[in-house]
């Protein structure tokens, strides 16, 4: 048994942020019916192709254990499939441009009058105000939530992260609202609308960065390498390039081979507590009691040569040697991974969170699995589903169409040219 088992999802979401939040559900065993337009599907299908002719891996890493129904929304034939679908179905997910669903003529009233039971749950790029009708990508969000003004070095520009805080995160806060949202409709037994806005999902990720915001009317933010380095603070949370977002100071360093491998680096934590054993590790026994280096709050002018220090050591081993030398000492450090070292890691092949996928077009590929383990839920990684592959099975198992009524669907152009039902 899987934990949302008997939970239907109609989803309406395509590109990256609605996509990533209906894949955790469908691991965690709900039924999820991608809803795509026929001939077209979801974009990201067709976008950034490796193996012509075959759906993208942007399509394929984000829509697996999904089901996928050809339907064209703004056909009268397609309008009465999806009415079937919503009666049907316990949640709605989209992320279409602000409006889009309205002009389709399924506004949120609509909607609940169709299924009173339904939870509707959107990702938009703002929520309600100014911005609320603007089309939104992922780096729009990560620069309106906050994330590129911190992200970076003080002297260089804002910078955009490679983790899709914005898309994916999104994804993730908006799944958190689907199964609250599912829980209290357990005991009000009533529907309700969810959104997750894009730019809000960043601001919340990027919390301790507002917490230093307001902490630069106490002054300097001490922790900051910029202190040390004599460097005012402005009226906002600068960018603070490798230096930890705690209490703990921490920089990436330099390792063995540095010099020609991108990801030779370690990131490399001061935590207090544990000061004596870096001391001894670096050959820094002079610091354990010395004045100015012996307790956390004195060091921290002095980060550049403590780290400095700390990098002598650093690029004299590889940065696994690193972690292998530093975490029996307690000492928090970590190797700063490739992609490809990623991808070939054992450990998380083992538990599942780097699967194998095999895919009638592409063969086979490497995908993420779900990262998110519970004990009694497990998941097993299916591969994304062609376009309109369950058309026919969705439209006669799930909706209980058949007969003329069945040809009829069909023959109105609503839904594609369906492929035969059990295509494996
Ligand atoms: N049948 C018929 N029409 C369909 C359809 C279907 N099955 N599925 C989608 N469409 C239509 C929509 O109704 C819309 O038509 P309209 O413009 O006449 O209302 C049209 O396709 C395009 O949808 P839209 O969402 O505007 O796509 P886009 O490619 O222009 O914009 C985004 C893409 C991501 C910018 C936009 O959807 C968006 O801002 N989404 C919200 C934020 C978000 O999730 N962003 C991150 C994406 S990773």
């Amino acid at each position: 048994m899987k934990a949302l088992e008997g939970v239907k999802i109609l989803d309406f979401t395509h590109v990256q942020s609605g996509p990533t939040c209906t894949q955790l559900l469908a691991w965690f065993g709900a039924d999820v019916i991608k809803v795509e337009r026929p001939g077209v599907g979801d974009a990201t299908r067709k976008q950034l192709v490796d193996v012509p002719g075959a759906d993208s891996l942007y399509f394929t890493m984000l829509n697996h254990n999904k089901r996928s129904i050809e339907l064209n929304s703004k056909n009268e034939t397609g309008k009465e499939v999806l009415t079937r679908l919503i009666e049907t179905c316990d949640v709605l997910v989209e992320n279409f441009a602000p409006g889009a669903l309205d002009r389709m003529g399924f506004s949120w009233e609509r909607i609940q009058e169709i299924n009173p039971r339904i939870i509707m749950a959107s990702v938009k790029g703002f929520g309600p105000g100014k911005y609320e009708d603007c089309k939104v990508y992922e780096n729009v969000a990560q620069c309106a939530g906050g994330a590129a003004s911190t992200t970076g070095f003080l002297d260089g520009p804002p910078v955009v992260t490679g983790a899709q805080i914005g898309d994916s995160g999104t994804g993730l806060h908006l799944a958190l609202g689907i199964v609250t949202a599912l829980f209290q409709r357990e005991k009000s037994g009533r529907g309700q609308k969810v959104l997750a806005p894009m730019q809000d999902g960043v601001i919340n990720l990027c919390r301790v960065k507002l917490r230093d915001q307001q902490r630069l009317a106490a002054g300097p933010l001490k922790e900051y390498s910029q202190f040390g380095e004599g460097i005012e603070f402005g009226e906002a949370t600068p960018r603070a390039g490798n230096d930890s977002g705690g209490g703990q100071p921490g920089r990436i360093l330099k390792c063995k081979g540095w010099e020609t491998d991108p990801n030779a680096y370690t990131y490399f934590i001061t935590q207090a507590a544990v000061w004596k054993n870096i001391c001894d590790v670096i050959g820094a026994e002079e610091w354990k009691e010395a004045e100015g280096y012996a307790t956390p709050p004195e060091r921290l002018d002095k980060l550049n040569e403590i780290f400095g220090r700390i990098e002598e050591w650093t690029m004299t081993k590889t940065k696994f040697e690193v972690m292998d030398i530093c975490n029996p000492l307690n000492i928090p450090v970590g190797p700063i991974l490739s992609t490809k070292e990623i991808m070939d890691d054992d450990g998380l092949r083992k538990t599942g969170t780097i699967v194998d996928v095999e895919h009638p077009e592409r063969g086979t590929y490497v995908s993420v699995g779900c990262p998110i383990k519970l004990s009694d839920s497990p998941v097993e990684v299916t591969r994304s589903p062609l376009l309109g592959e369950h058309t026919t099975e969705i439209l006669s198992e799930v909706l209980g169409y058949s007969g003329d009524q069945l040809d009829e669907v069909i023959a109105s152009g609503a839904v594609g040219t369906p492929k035969p039902m059990a295509a494996e």
